[in-house]
Order: structure tokens, then C-alpha cells, then sequence
């Protein structure tokens, strides 16, 4: 009996996959998006080899930047105890970029500590289009294959930090409930969110159903609960709280497929974001279960 329970429970724990999608679509994106939720730390650890320090806080691979945040506040780019020999930082096409012209440009120390420290003049923009994901590579070139490597997403306006589910407190019992999240960053004015809403999407269809519509400093959801927490500095926290029962989501939301597949969709200013995440959720109802 025992082993049978197990068994049961390992089928019904929720599992998840996250996908990141932009315009830049790749899959370094998405490795990327899954390192960026570790902690930001005040101190570089000594092993670390190179890291991205900014107004004094160390930050981990894949770490998100709002122009903003490097006009003209520093991204530093540091291999501690190299020269530099050729490192650069190259933008999201694969471009070198030149520290002497516009709108980005960097400071460069060659020793002890290999060092390119990337900003955004006062009165510069970059466009729309130069959004994604910037990496540097020191103490040599990009192309050298033995080079150090970490990576920075830069973007304008605005910008989907990360997206995540709450898991329900007993996995084992109908209906389930479970909260998505979606903590958009960048441009501190409201007024300027066009899209900030999560859909339902059909795998199979390709249709997606729109669960919950933001616009400006409106939220609401027809399907399931949800709403926008404020964390200050352009942070918000858009989430979907819904309930599972056998083949149905909501009303309205049903499905053959166990894989349940939600995105959601930013816009701000000429800025367009899209994220996806998947909820596996058992195919029976577990409820019987509880009495073991
Ligand atoms: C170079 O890096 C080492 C180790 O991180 C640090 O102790 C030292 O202060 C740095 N030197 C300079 C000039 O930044
Ligand atoms: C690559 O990006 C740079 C800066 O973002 C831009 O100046 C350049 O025109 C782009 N090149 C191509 C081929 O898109
Ligand atoms: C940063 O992440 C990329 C992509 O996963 C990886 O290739 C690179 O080695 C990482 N750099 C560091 C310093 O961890
Ligand atoms: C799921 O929804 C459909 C249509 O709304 C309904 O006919 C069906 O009984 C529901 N199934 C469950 C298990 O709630
Ligand atoms: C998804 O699409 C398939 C194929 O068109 C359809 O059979 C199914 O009912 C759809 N499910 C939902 C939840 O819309």
C-alpha cells in the first residue's frame, strides 16, 4: 500500500517547464531566463570568475537591465586577476560593440582586473530593436572558445523579469488551486502598459483565451481570480489564481491535454513580450487518495 501511495503521488506532483519567448526567440534565452532568478548580492563571491556588478550589487548570469538602470549608471563586466586581451561586449545581432560611439558605450580597464564597464549616455536611447540578451566575454573575444562568458538583458521600457507558479499546499485532493505569476520591470508609468495579460493557449489549436486583460493601472481576470501587486520601481507582480477540477480549469477553459500552457503578454511603449509557462497536472482525480 505504501508503495502504491508513493507511486500515485510522484504521478500527481505538478511539474513545470518554462519557456521564454521574444522576438530574439532562442534557446539561449531560455537557459538564460531560468538562471535569472537567483538572488542579487552586494558581494562578487572571490571564485566567482567574471561578473556583472552594478551600483555596487553583484548580479548572476542572465540578469535583466532597464535602460534606465545604465543611463549612465555602470554595468561592470570584470574577470578579477586578468588582462585583457581582446574581451568585448557583443549586442543581440553578434555585433562587437565600440565603446566610442553612441548609444552604447563602455569604459575599458585593462589590468589587474579585466574590466568593461558598459552605459547608456544622458540623452541616449537604444531602440526597441537592439533589446536582448548582451554578452561579454573577457579577458579575450566572443570568438575565442576559451573566453570567460556571462550574459545581460538589456531592453527599453519594459521588460517580463520571470514567470512562476504557486504550488497548492496538498497536491493530493480536487479541485486544485494554483497562483500564476508574472513580475513585469522596467518603466515605472503605468500609463504606458498597452497589454499586460495571461492567456489560455490551445497547443493544439494554436486559439489561445484570454484570462485576465491589463491596461494601464487596470487589472481584472473573467476566468479564475488574479491582481497587481506593486513592489515599487517599476515592479509588479500580475497573477492568475485558478482551480483545476478533473478536465477543467475554469469553466469555459477545458482541455484533453494535461499539459496546461499559459502566457502571458507585455506591452509597453513599442515593446512587445511574450512568456510561456506549462502546468503538468495529473489526468485523474486524486481526491480518493486523501484517505491513505
Ligand atoms: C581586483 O580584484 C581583486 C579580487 O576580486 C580585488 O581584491 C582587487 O581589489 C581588485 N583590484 C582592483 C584594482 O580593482
Ligand atoms: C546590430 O546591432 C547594432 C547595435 O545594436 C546596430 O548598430 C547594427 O546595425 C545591427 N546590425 C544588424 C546587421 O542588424
Ligand atoms: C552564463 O550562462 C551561459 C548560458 O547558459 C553560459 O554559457 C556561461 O558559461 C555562463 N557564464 C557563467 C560565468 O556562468
Ligand atoms: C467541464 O466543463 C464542461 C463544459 O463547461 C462540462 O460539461 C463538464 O461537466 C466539466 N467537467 C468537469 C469534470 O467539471
Ligand atoms: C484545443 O484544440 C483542440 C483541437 O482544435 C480541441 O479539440 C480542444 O477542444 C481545444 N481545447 C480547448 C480547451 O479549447
Amino acid at each position: 500500500m505504501h508503495d502504491r501511495f508513493a507511486v500515485y503521488i510522484r504521478a500527481l506532483v505538478f511539474t513545470f517547464a518554462c519557456y521564454s519567448y521574444s522576438r530574439e526567440m532562442s534557446l539561449l534565452t531560455v537557459v538564460a531566463f531560468l538562471l535569472s532568478v537567483s538572488e542579487v548580492t552586494s558581494q562578487c563571491p572571490p571564485s566567482s570568475g567574471i561578473y556583472l556588478m552594478h551600483n555596487g550589487d553583484c548580479y548572476p548570469n542572465g540578469s535583466y537591465f532597464y535602460d534606465d538602470d545604465i543611463r549612465p549608471e555602470q554595468l561592470k563586466c570584470t574577470l578579477p586577476g586578468f588582462t585583457l586581451n581582446g574581451g568585448e561586449w557583443v549586442t543581440p545581432n553578434g555585433s562587437s560593440i565600440y565603446c566610442s560611439t553612441d548609444p552604447l558605450r563602455c569604459d575599458v580597464v585593462s589590468a589587474p582586473n579585466a574590466t568593461i564597464s558598459l552605459y547608456i549616455p544622458t540623452g541616449q536611447d537604444i531602440s526597441p530593436s537592439d533589446d536582448g540578451w548582451y554578452k561579454c566575454c573577457l579577458p579575450t573575444s566572443c570568438s575565442d572558445t576559451s573566453t570567460n562568458i556571462i550574459f545581460a538583458n538589456i531592453f527599453r521600457w519594459g521588460q517580463i523579469e520571470d514567470t512562476r507558479v504557486d504550488l497548492p499546499s496538498d497536491v493530493t485532493v480536487l479541485p486544485q488551486t494554483y497562483t500564476l505569476h508574472a513580475i513585469k520591470i522596467g518603466h515605472q508609468n503605468q500609463l504606458n502598459t498597452n497589454y499586460a495579460d495571461w492567456y489560455y493557449y490551445n497547443e493544439s489549436s494554436g486559439t489561445s483565451t484570454k484570462l485576465c486583460r491589463g491596461y494601464n493601472d487596470e487589472y481584472s481576470c473573467s476566468i479564475g481570480n488574479g491582481m497587481k501587486v506593486n513592489y515599487g520601481n517599476g515592479r509588479y507582480d500580475y497573477t492568475l489564481t485558478l482551480t483545476w477540477n478533473e478536465e477543467n480549469i475554469t469553466s469555459g477553459v477545458s482541455s484533453n491535454y494535461y499539459n496546461r500552457v499559459y502566457m502571458f503578454h507585455l506591452e509597453v511603449g513599442l515593446a512587445t513580450r511574450y512568456r510561456y509557462i506549462t502546468v503538468k497536472v495529473p489526468a485523474t482525480a486524486p481526491s480518493s487518495l486523501t484517505s491513505h
